[in-house]
């Protein structure tokens, strides 16, 4: 086996934006960052942590993608209507009041699933939010345009420490699905 197959990969499962969500959770960390200053996220960066998992062995990469191809997760929309900012890590973050179930039922099966196959994660409760700052001084949250994120597939990525700063690659991707029945014309 070669080196690079025994390289620990860093590896979370996410939710990635489409471009409009990416632009509108951009123009929010704009709006955010003339209040709090901070690093802003690159826009290409920008996701939301699902679950965390860390080191995992390259060779087990396959088995991790198994794992949760039979996830049958349902569509729903994401309303991010809530900016905060978190004193003790200084990350200025949006995320939604209101947890939509289909949300919570993605991660519980995400976590069982991860459990079951014994790979190890960061087992901290779930609080969904898109980090927008970092190194932010925190102060009032001034009112935000809420976004509205249509989601429809997770992701699994690898980051990357590089001297670029963190660099993500997506190396699993997974459709949620729709079971909208469709009504006969006429009903
Ligand atoms: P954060 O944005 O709040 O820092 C990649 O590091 C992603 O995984 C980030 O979205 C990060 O959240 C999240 N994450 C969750 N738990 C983590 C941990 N224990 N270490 C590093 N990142 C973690």
């Amino acid at each position: 086996m070669g080196a690079d197959a025994e390289r620990p990969l860093r590896l979370f499962f996410a939710l990635w934006p489409d471009d409009d969500t990416r632009a509108a959770l951009d123009r929010t960390g704009k709006w955010l960052h003339k209040h709090w200053e901070g690093r802003r996220t690159r826009p290409e960066t920008l996701h939301l942590t699902l679950v965390f998992l860390g080191a995992v062995a390259a060779t087990r990469l396959d088995e991790l993608r198994e794992l949760v191809a039979e996830i049958r997760a349902e569509v729903f929309t994401l309303h991010l209507d809530q900016a905060g900012c978190w004193g003790h890590n200084r990350v200025g973050w949006l995320g939604a009041e209101e947890i939509p179930s289909a949300l919570a039922e993605l991660v519980a099966d995400l976590e069982t699933r991860l459990q079951a196959g014994f790979f190890r994660f960061d087992k901290r409760d779930f609080v969904p939010h898109i980090t927008l700052l970092r190194k932010a001084r925190c102060a009032e949250v001034p009112d935000c345009r809420p976004v509205d994120w249509a989601v429809d597939r997770f992701v699994l990525v690898e980051s990357r420490s590089t001297e670029a700063g963190v660099q993500y690659e997506i190396v699993g991707e997974w459709p949620l699905s729709t079971s909208a029945v469709e009504m006969p014309v006429g009903s």
